[in-house]
Order: C-alpha cells, then sequence, then structure tokens
C-alpha cells in the first residue's frame, strides 16, 4: 500500500483547549494540519479565520493544511499567507478565476489546492491540473463535522488518479469527509495521497493512537 498522509481536522478539537490538542498532533504521527475556514456564505456554517491560525501557528510544528470555504477566495489569499498556511484551498465552486486565484496562492510562497463539492464533476480540473499541488475531494457536503461519507468518491479518486498520472502530474489527492479506520485502506488503495480526519481522530478515547493506526494502514 502506499504512503498516505494523515492531516486531522481541527474542526473537531476541543476550542477550549486547542493547545493540548495542537501538542497532541505535533507529537503524533500525523503530518499536516487541516484547518476549516467557513464563513456562513459558501457554507451554512461559522468557524474561524486568520487571528485563530495565526495564533496556532505559533505553537504547531507541522504542515497548516487551510481549507477555504469561503465566497470570494481571492480576498483573503495574502492573508492567510501571512496567518500562516502552507497549503491553501480554494472552492472550484466559488472560484470564477480558479487559474488566476491558484496563481496567487503561489506568489504568497504556498501550495496550491482545489476542493471540489461532491456533485461537482472531476473532469472539470481537465484544463489545469498540472497547477494544482493538492485536489482536496469533499466526501461530504462542506460544513461539518461528523458527516457520513459518500460512496461515489470512490470512483471520482479513481478517475482523478488517472488524469494525474496520464498527464505526469505531481498533484496530491486529499480525502476530506467521513473517513474512518474502516475506508481508509480503499481509499488509499484508489489512489488518495492525503487523509484529512476530524469526527475519527477527536472522538476516539486516545486521539493520537488513532493518528497511528491511521497512518498504519497506509504503510
Ligand atoms: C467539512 C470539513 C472537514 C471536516 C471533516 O466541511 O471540510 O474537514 O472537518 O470532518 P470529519 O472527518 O469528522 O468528517
Ligand atoms: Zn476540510
Amino acid at each position: 500500500m502506499p504512503m498516505a498522509l494523515i492531516a486531522p481536522s481541527i474542526l473537531s478539537a476541543n476550542f477550549l483547549n486547542m493547545e493540548a490538542d495542537i501538542n497532541m498532533i505535533n507529537n503524533s504521527e500525523a503530518d499536516w494540519f487541516h484547518l476549516d475556514v467557513m464563513d456562513g456564505r459558501f457554507v451554512p456554517n461559522i468557524t474561524f479565520g486568520m487571528p485563530v491560525i495565526a495564533a496556532m501557528k505559533a505553537k504547531a510544528k507541522k504542515t497548516f493544511d487551510v481549507h477555504l470555504m469561503i465566497v470570494e477566495p481571492e480576498k483573503y489569499i495574502e492573508g492567510f499567507a501571512k496567518a500562516g498556511a502552507d497549503v491553501l484551498s480554494v472552492h472550484y465552486e466559488a472560484s470564477t478565476h480558479l487559474h488566476r486565484n491558484l496563481q496567487i496562492i503561489k506568489a504568497n510562497g504556498m501550495k496550491a489546492g482545489v476542493a471540489m463539492n461532491p456533485h461537482t464533476p472531476i473532469e472539470l480540473l481537465a484544463d489545469l491540473i498540472e497547477d494544482i499541488d493538492v485536489v482536496c475531494l469533499m466526501s461530504v457536503n462542506p460544513g461539518f463535522g461528523g458527516q457520513k461519507f459518500i460512496e461515489r468518491t470512490y470512483h471520482k479518486i479513481r478517475t482523478l488518479k488517472q488524469m494525474i498520472v496520464e498527464r505526469g502530474a505531481s498533484t496530491l489527492i486529499e480525502i476530506d469527509g467521513g473517513v474512518t479506520l474502516q475506508n481508509a485502506g480503499l481509499l488509499i488503495k484508489d489512489g488518495a495521497d492525503v487523509l484529512v480526519a476530524g469526527n475519527t481522530v477527536f472522538s476516539s478515547p486516545d486521539p493520537a493512537d488513532t493518528i497511528k493506526k491511521l497512518k498504519e494502514i497506509g504503510k
């Protein structure tokens, strides 16, 4: 089985004691922090923004993978770079000028990601796949943690993997939503490179051990 990166989602962490969860992730086998920014417009929920991310960055020791679920993401790309994002994903559905957004993200020193809602055909990325560092495939409808995985995602992963291989691109496939210890193996087998896990990690009795188990599946 190929290696997969594990990205615990902070959305399911304890917001009253974030430092403890940051330290847990620092000391775990996790690879990235996944940070979900929601604006109450693109998705029916509001989370946190630049100040919270900047504060966390001071304590965190791993890659910051920031998932923007916001309209007009182009307005805030520079701000998230300053806050400490290493990978910045904008939604396909929120980007009128997606190619330009990717260019701005890279010009600000970050890896460029495109997140796609479950209903959006993966084939729409055909004309810019080489320009995308990470495709964040939503395997739930964005907005909330703890939702059920949408099974159609396996098919989308395989189609996307084929496109990446055929074009010789180095794009990573990230799966976001409903990832569990049960489906992680199948996701990796079909081509997932990064697994986001919120509920699975933070609702478990031993989050660091759950991260270790997810990581072992990908070894
Ligand atoms: C959903 C977010 C996800 C979420 C995943 O809109 O983008 O990152 O935190 O949470 P789980 O793993 O609980 O489905
Ligand atoms: Zn996310």
